[in-house]
């Protein structure tokens, strides 16, 4: 099939790459001009594994094409994918400025009949709005083309992207045309082992899916944190009450692992963007704004544990950091724990040393410059060359390289020896054998 994405970020870069993968021939938009010149080389803009050699190999072998413009690339699509990002506006709502002008660029493009079908999150109702500016854009050109819209609201976890994409727990899609469903299997069907996991809907369900999807996991990752508070108060081991609770089927083992707070691209907006869909419909969204501020307070956690180590002055202090990405198997630092931390205890004149194993560029683009210039934050060549000297290592993005450090190596390294683990990672009671203090999220 012939597929245009427009987006090269996270979704569309992975979309791109899977169906080109597929054999389909795919032709990847985005309006960054050095992200496309550099993808035409094969240079990627963000970390993802298997990502780099997909898109190589199929750019090789001419099904991936990448351009700056719908009207550069000369494609005609049969299937449009808007993929582009959704920020949070200043009020919490979504911002759709990228997906309406996507949908201009759609209407002032297409010459036959296509599908267009919406990858972005996007509140309830959006689509709608793209199907009425495509039109007005068509009527602009006196052209009477036919088209459909459909939604399929993206569910793949950065990191784990291309399994999620090839292997899927389900595909939504949101339609009102037989066309575009017969079109949408077509797609899909060669990643479909099982058609019961292709669940056709309106398309306001499958909008609205996508952001109850991610409440859902929020809210369960925000009560466990919560409770993760209160056991640390209690001195009772929220791990062991993880276990316990997680071996009843009702519950389950999934998203109840508590932390120093969830962060990303996703999670964060789409809670309040939701927040501002009840608003605007008169409801009071009180479990939403809980779990808001549960995670907004559980980014603290790390912080307040070092000033009632150490004190609120840190000026003599040097603190080692583990992860700066908002999760393992990522470069993405969007909303990541170690923002709040790095601010906290750069504010209270700390020395940070930190290292991640793919996410310093990314660091170092995004971070304040002065944190650089003014010698407080230090970017390590290597994990362990960042508790050298420190007073603590604190665990803040659980990468699997940080998962069984060699004690004896960071006993001698270390100043002084206390281990914060902001992902309950490590075993306290081996961790204290081998003489560090352990300061857990909910355990000791
Ligand atoms: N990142 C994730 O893990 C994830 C998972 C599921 C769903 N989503 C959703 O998918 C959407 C995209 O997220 P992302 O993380 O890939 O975003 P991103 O910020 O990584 O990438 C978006 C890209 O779109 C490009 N762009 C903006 N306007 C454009 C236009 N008019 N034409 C062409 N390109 C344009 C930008 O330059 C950017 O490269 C969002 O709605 C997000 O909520 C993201």
């Amino acid at each position: 099939m012939n597929i245009t994405v427009i987006g090269a970020g996270y979704v569309g870069l992975v979309t791109s790459a899977c169906f080109a993968e597929l054999g389909n021939q795919v032709t990847c938009i985005d309006v960054n001009k050095q992200k496309i010149a550099n993808l035409k080389k094969g240079i990627l803009p963000i970390y993802e594994p298997g990502l780099e050699s997909m898109v190589i190999s199929n750019l090789n072998n001419k099904r991936l094409h990448f351009a700056t413009s719908l009207k550069d690339s000369g494609a005609e699509p049969q299937v449009i994918f808007i993929a582009v990002g959704t920020p949070s506006d200043k009020d919490g709502s979504a911002d759709m400025q990228f997906v309406l002008e996507a949908a201009r660029n759609i209407g002032s493009y297409i010459k036959h009949y296509c599908v267009v079908v919406d990858k972005s999150t996007v509140p309830v109702g959006v689509a709608d709005q793209v199907e009425e500016i495509i039109k007005t854009e068509l009527k602009k050109r006196k052209l009477k083309i036919k088209f459909d819209i459909v939604s399929n609201p993206e569910f793949l976890r950065e990191g784990a992207a291309i399994d999620d994409f090839m292997q899927p727990d389900r595909i939504i899609v949101g339609l009102n045309s037989k066309n575009a469903k017969n079109i949408m299997l077509e797609l899909y069907k060669p990643i479909l082992r099982n058609p019961e996991r292709i669940y056709f809907m309106n398309i306001k369900d499958a909008e609205m899916t996508k952001y109850v999807a991610n409440a859902m996991l929020a809210t369960k990752i925000s009560f466990m944190n919560e409770m993760s508070v209160l056991c640390d108060r209690m001195g009772v081991d929220v791990d062991n009450v993880r276990i316990g609770i997680g071996a009843d089927s009702r519950i389950g083992n999934s998203f109840i692992y508590p932390g120093c707070g969830y962060g990303g691209s996703c999670f964060p907006k789409d809670v309040k963007a939701l927040i501002k869909m009840a608003e605007n419909h008169d409801v009071n969204p009180y479990v939403l704004r809980a779990v808001e501020e549960r995670n907004h307070h559980q980014k603290h956690v790390l912080p307040e544990k070092i000033f009632k180590i150490f004190g609120e002055d840190l000026s003599d202090i040097k603190i080692g950091v583990w992860g700066l990405s908002f999760k393992p198997g990522t470069d993405d630092m969007r909303e990541a724990s170690s923002l709040v931390l790095l601010e906290k205890l750069l504010t209270h004149n700390a020395k940070v040393q930190a290292y991640d194993p793919v996410a310093m560029p990314v660091a170092r683009e995004m971070l304040p410059k002065d944190w650089f210039k003014s010698g407080k934050l230090h970017l390590s060549d290597h994990q362990y060359e960042a508790v050298k000297d420190v007073d603590a290592l604190v665990l803040v993005t659980e990468w699997k390289s940080f998962c069984y450090p060699d004690l004896s190596v960071m006993k001698k390294l270390m100043k002084r020896h206390i281990i914060l683990d902001g992902r309950n990672q490590y075993d306290p009671q081996q961790i204290k054998d081998a003489e560090f203090e352990y300061y857990g999220i909910g355990r000791e």
